[in-house]
Parts: C-alpha cells; sequence; structure tokens
C-alpha cells in the first residue's frame, strides 16, 4: 500500500467544486502535508510543476498513477444505518412503519452482542471502503459497547465517519427489548460516546467524530428530544435524525406535534448548521426555507425511497434554493452499499418525477413536474463536495487544506464494467461513462486523509 502523506501523486481525475461543473485535471501533480490534507495541486503547465516533480522523484516521494486510471473525490455517504447490514437486500416487501417493528428493531436487539456486532460492524466497513466510501455518517444502534466497538473499527480500518449511538425511547413506538430505558439513561448514553470517541488514543486526528442521533421524532419522547438539542449545542456536535420520510411518519408528527417534523425538530433545538436530516421527502417551501437558514443538510436517499417513501425528495427545488444536499445509501432500506448506484438512482428518480409514471395517462397529465431532472455531474456534486459541505468537513474535492480522500478508478480493469473508446471518448464523457457503469472492480485504490486503505489490484 502507498501511504501519500508527505509525498505527491502524478494523476489525471475529476472533481466538482461547484454544482454543474466538472474540472478535469491531466497529470496533475498533487502534494500531501504529513497529516494527509492537500498542500497543492499543480497543473503541468505550473511554473513549480517540474521542480516539485522532480524534488519529490529524487526524494522517492512521488507515487504515479498509471494511464487509464482516474484520481475521483472518495464518495460520503450522509446516511447509512450500520448495524442493518446483515438485512441488505431483504426485508423489502412491507411498508416503513411494519418494517421497523417486523425486521429491523428485531435486528438491531442482537448488537447487544459485541461478537455479532464486531463481526457485522467490521464487514461492513470493509466494503464500503471497497466501494469507494470514505466518509460515511453512521446510525448504531442504542447499545453502548456495540457502538464503541463500530468507532473502534472505523478507526482500525482507516475510515473517516461520524457514529452516533441511537436515541429511541418512547414506549409507544419501541419495543421493551430493544430502547432506552428513560430520557436520562438515552442523554447519559450518548454523552458516553462522545467521550468516548473524543479521547479515543487512536483518534488525535478526529477521524471518527460522535453525533447525536435521536432516531426520529416518533421513537423519541419529547423530554428527550429538547435535551439532545440543548447536548448537541454544548458538546458543538454533528445532529442526525430521519425528517418527513413517509406519509405515515410526516402524519404521525402532525398528529402528535400539530406541526412538520422541520418545525418540531426545529423548535427541539436539533436544527443547526452540523445537522443532517435523512430523506426530506415531504418537505414544504417553507420547510426548506427553515432548513437553509439553520444552514442544516439533507441526505437525499433515493433508492431507499422508491422501497419506503412513495415519493421522490424534490432535489432540484432543494438545490436551487441553496440548501446542502448529499446523497445515502440508507442501508438496508436501500439496498445497495454504492453510491455509485445511488448516484444513478438519484438520476433516474429525477427523470420519472419529471415524466410522471402512470401509463394510462397522457403525457401532458402525467406529472406536474418541470426542469426538475438533473445530470451525471450533479449527481457526482451530490457524492463527494456535497456531502462534505453538509457535514462542514474539508472532504470531497482537490483543493489545498482538503484532506486528500481518493478512488483510483482503473478504466481498463478486465473485471470491471467500465468500456472506453478511444476514439469516442476523451474529457467529461469519460467521467459520465464512469458514473452510469463504473462497479466495485473499477475501484483499485482507495486512500482517506493520504492513508492507503484499500487495494483491489495493481494499477
Ligand atoms: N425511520 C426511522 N428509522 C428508520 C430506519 O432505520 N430506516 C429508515 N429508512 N427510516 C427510518
Ligand atoms: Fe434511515
Amino acid at each position: 500500500m502507498d501511504h501519500l502523506r508527505g509525498k505527491a501523486i502524478i494523476a489525471s481525475g475529476f472533481h466538482s467544486k461547484r454544482r454543474g461543473e466538472i474540472d478535469f485535471f491531466q497529470n496533475a501533480l498533487i502534494s500531501m502535508d504529513s497529516d494527509g490534507a492537500i498542500l497543492s495541486i499543480l497543473r503541468p503547465h505550473h511554473e513549480d510543476y517540474t521542480e516539485q516533480k522532480d524534488r519529490q522523484a529524487a526524494a522517492g516521494t512521488l507515487v504515479t498513477l498509471p494511464e487509464g486510471c482516474y484520481l475521483l473525490p472518495g464518495f460520503v455517504d450522509l446516511h447509512i444505518h450500520a448495524p442493518q447490514y446483515p438485512q441488505l437486500g431483504s426485508a423489502l416487501d412491507v411498508p416503513l412503519e411494519v418494517w421497523l417493528q417486523k425486521y429491523t428493531f428485531p435486528l438491531e436487539a442482537r448488537y447487544v452482542d459485541t461478537v455479532f456486532a464486531r463481526k457485522s460492524y467490521r464487514q461492513l466497513v470493509d466494503d464500503l471502503i471497497a466501494n469507494g466510501t470514505t466518509t460515511a455518517l453512521y446510525f448504531a444502534t442504542v447499545h453502548q459497547e456495540a457502538t464503541r466497538i463500530l468507532a473502534d473499527i472505523c478507526l482500525e480500518a482507516g475510515q473517516r465517519a461520524l457514529i452516533g449511538k441511537v436515541v429511541m425511547d418512547n414506549a409507544e413506538q419501541c419495543p421493551d427489548n430493544y430502547r432506552d430505558a428513560s430520557p436520562d439513561e438515552a442523554l447519559r448514553g450518548t454523552e458516553d460516546l462522545i467521550g468516548y470517541i473524543r479521547n479515543h488514543p487512536e483518534n488525535a486526528a478526529g477521524l471518527v467524530k460522535p453525533v447525536v442521533t435521536p432516531r426520529f421524532i416518533p421513537s423519541c419522547t419529547d423530554a428527550t428530544l429538547a435535551a439532545l438539542g440543548a447536548l448537541a449545542r454544548q458538546c458543538n456536535c454533528h445532529i442526525q435524525t430521519h425528517c418527513s420520510e413517509s406519509d405515515w411518519e410526516h402524519g404521525y408528527v402532525r398528529d402528535r406535534h400539530g406541526i412538520t417534523d422541520t418545525e418540531s425538530l426545529d423548535r427541539f433545538g436539533l436544527l443547526g448548521r452540523h445537522t443532517i436530516l435523512a430523506h426530506s421527502n415531504l418537505i414544504t417551501s417553507a420547510n426548506m426555507d427553515t432548513i437553509r437558514e439553520r444552514r442544516s443538510g439533507i441526505a437525499h436517499c433515493p433508492l431507499s425511497n422508491a422501497y419506503f417513501s412513495s415519493a421522490v425528495f424534490p432535489l432540484k427545488a432543494a438545490l436551487e434554493k441553496g440548501l446542502h444536499v448529499g446523497l445515502g445509501t440508507d442501508i438496508s432500506g436501500g439496498p445497495s452499499a454504492s453510491l455509485f448506484d445511488n448516484m444513478r438512482s438519484a438520476l433516474f428518480v429525477a427523470r420519472l418525477l419529471e415524466s410522471g409514471v402512470d401509463p394510462q395517462l397522457g403525457p401532458a397529465e402525467r406529472s406536474r413536474q418541470r426542469g426538475v431532472w438533473i445530470d451525471f455531474r450533479d449527481a457526482f456534486y451530490l457524492a463527494t463536495t456535497g456531502g462534505g459541505v453538509a457535514l462542514d468537513l474539508p472532504v470531497g474535492q482537490f483543493s489545498p487544506g482538503y484532506q486528500f480522500d481518493a478512488l483510483a478508478i482503473d478504466t481498463a480493469a478486465p473485471r470491471g464494467t467500465i468500456r472506453l473508446w478511444n476514439d469516442l471518448d476523451e474529457g467529461e464523457n469519460i467521467l459520465q461513462k464512469i458514473i452510469y457503469t463504473a462497479s466495485k472492480s473499477n475501484i483499485a485504490r482507495v486512500w482517506i486523509g493520504g492513508r492507503e486503505v484499500s487495494r483491489f489490484t495493481k494499477p
């Protein structure tokens, strides 16, 4: 494995600093400091390029990516339920409120067993890294021990991660064997995890961060929601929860609080610059204004929404309003661990939203939505810089001061699924083909903070 801390790499690749804009760099010289942050990215015509390249080569600190390999920023997954990985690709036959009680809470309850937790979490983290996910925002379970194990594993594997002990203490909505016993216990469990992660001896650089994680309003009592809002402010922590995901969930909050999820979360002090709201499919235009004012982020989970939401997130409207949006796999509501799959899902659900889907209706009546398409550039932005901006972390692009979280995509991998044609494919079209056709076999190498954490083939 080639660690790139304090070294430099010559590579061609792509990144997107602003939505809709792709920067294609060729044979750029990217230099890293000893902590894995990018010092500079120089193009061949830059006056210092040759001198710096020669200096790194003479010092034996220059790595060159072979032709046919392209560097992309590592992917940011803004919404994953780590304990649900054993259920990936199953249990997709019932609505959300049934799915939670019938399949998901019983599975999550098993994480009281730390042997099971270690095995399942290690498999997940390894698979996510191999799929190119370099930053992950995780819901764990209510359990203290198992959630600590997830933090340990991310540190061992070198994955950038934000991890929350799930809080759920509403006896009306949560099973007796799987909930926090009281608001006090929910709060104490969250505080303990914050302390554990922040004081972890292997976490001096803050690779792993704690997250205040009320599962969603139905799972939590009002006392706990209020206490978690105060705790997040006091500890300056990220917050994650689900918001306006499905008709049932949206209606439940309206019945209980008489307002929308967004308004209710805001009243509990749970909307801030470091909040990520999963789904948010049914948010109103006024909700979007509130989310923008609070500068909170949204995890768009297009694949999961197809199974559990009966609605497509109004992505284009949110982006045009200036909201911070990234992508979430929502494992296991979404049956794929791949951000490539979720980029493609975001692309095609935007198309369906615009066209409508009922063949019994004429083309003019099939949908009321216009101009809601996105393209591969938008999808790529969401999976990289968009996620980084939402989390307020320096990841998702190759710019000085940003962490070198990167993938080498081998477009010529024989067992891969990208096929380029020399006389047809150049520039941005190569990225388009990568986004539409890449698979795990094309992800040759993965670096997080300049540390190489996965190598699939020897390019
Ligand atoms: N709402 C509350 N919990 C969950 C969960 O685990 N998955 C999804 N998709 N929605 C939820
Ligand atoms: Fe979820």
